[in-house]
């Protein structure tokens, strides 16, 4: 972006209104100026107008430059306003002084016309390159956060519907994932979970049944029961998953892969296909298996009908201590509301009905 220099605007501050009129008399023709004679008018102006540069004379009753400098300087509103210094003083420790203020440079009275003129261009030049690079960087920043969302976005979106193609065969709505990750998010809150670990979990949990692909038509859809042999083939659909999962670094893969292998097991170590029992159940796992279990029972199959949020409660109730962390079950029945309207506003958004 080209900036117009000469649209700048340079505070001028000293009480000396012969040095004002001197300097007036120098720079108006070419920036827009505006002046203060004491300290105190100087900070008011800085903060109110923000100024591109402020040239400003050291000595001065009450409130002296490198106080108002110091002040400027400690001021997140002012700090970045570029100073310069202009005294008749022509001495080491008061430039040095100036400089460690945070003054960009120092002019001495009497002036020399051309150096005066061309440090206020180079300054101006300065200020003017860096507040473009500032902004040039905000943009990027957003952009890149676009971008970042755009990518993280297709992700999740891959990974959702990945899992219903996994899901296809015996789920065609999709619906059991959607409300099994809004289940799952507001367990993990619910007992304890930071916000960007319970979105870990809602986005990963999509993932748990993903290993179904590599069960053949013949046990996952047959009406019946399923013998031993059958029971056997369809457990590994939690040891597929986790294969197919894993070996990535991404924490929601990682994610993906433990849910995948440990939501079918039980708190007394019943389940499968570990039999891991208690706290060596990742709770990831644990919290799957309640909210899995829970929209099962919520649900049509074509071997049942849907059951009341009631009964089901009742059900993952008494299935404490014997399938699920007892903890994690009283977490769940207290959130009994969220679950039932979160649940029933999916349903409705897919114009399902069920016994909610
Ligand atoms: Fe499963
Ligand atoms: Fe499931």
């Amino acid at each position: 972006m080209q900036v117009d220099i000469s649209e700048s605007r340079i505070l001028i501050v000293d009480d000396t209104k012969s040095n004002i009129d001197l300097l007036v008399s120098l720079l108006g023709s070419s920036y827009r100026l505006s002046v203060a004679l004491d300290g105190n008018s100087a900070l008011i102006q800085a903060r109110e107008n923000n100024p591109d540069l402020i040239l400003l004379d050291i000595m001065m009753p009450i409130m002296n430059g490198f106080e108002v400098c110091k002040i400027l300087k400690s001021d997140p509103l002012t700090s970045s306003i570029p100073i310069i210094f202009i005294t008749a003083l022509d001495d080491t420790e008061f430039i040095t002084k100036g400089f460690k203020l945070g003054a960009v440079d120092y002019i001495t009275k009497p002036f020399r016309i051309p150096e005066l003129r061309a440090r206020v261009h180079t300054h101006l030049s300065l200020r003017h390159a860096m507040l473009a690079y500032a902004n040039q960087n905000r943009i990027l920043e957003s952009r890149v956060k676009e971008r970042t969302k755009e990518l993280r976005d297709t992700q999740l979106e891959i990974i959702y519907r990945l899992s219903r193609a996994a899901e296809y065969r015996d789920n065609q709505t999709g619906l059991h994932i959607k409300r099994l990750s809004h289940l799952c998010r507001i367990l993990a809150s619910a007992c304890g979970c930071d916000d960007k670990t319970a979105d870990v979990i809602f986005n990963a949990s999509p993932m748990h049944d993903i290993g179904k692909i590599g069960i053949p038509d013949s046990i996952l859809l047959k009406p019946g029961p399923l013998d031993a042999e059958e029971w056997k083939i369809m457990q590994t659909h939690t040891t597929i998953g986790a294969e197919i999962l894993s070996g990535h670094d991404s924490l929601l893969i990682k994610m993906g892969e433990m849910i995948a292998l440990t939501h079918h097991e039980k708190w007394d170590g019943s389940g499968y296909p570990q039999g891991l029992a208690g706290l060596d159940i990742p709770l990831a796992g644990r919290i799957v298996a309640i909210c899995d279990v829970f929209d099962a029972l919520t649900s049509k199959r074509p071997y049942k009908d849907a059951w009341g949020p009631n009964d089901a409660f009742d059900e993952i109730n008494a299935g404490r201590a014997a399938s699920f962390d007892p903890r994690l079950v009283d977490c769940f029945l207290n959130c009994r509301s969220d679950l039932i309207e979160i649940v029933r506003s999916l349903n409705s958004a897919g114009q399902k009905s069920c016994a909610f």
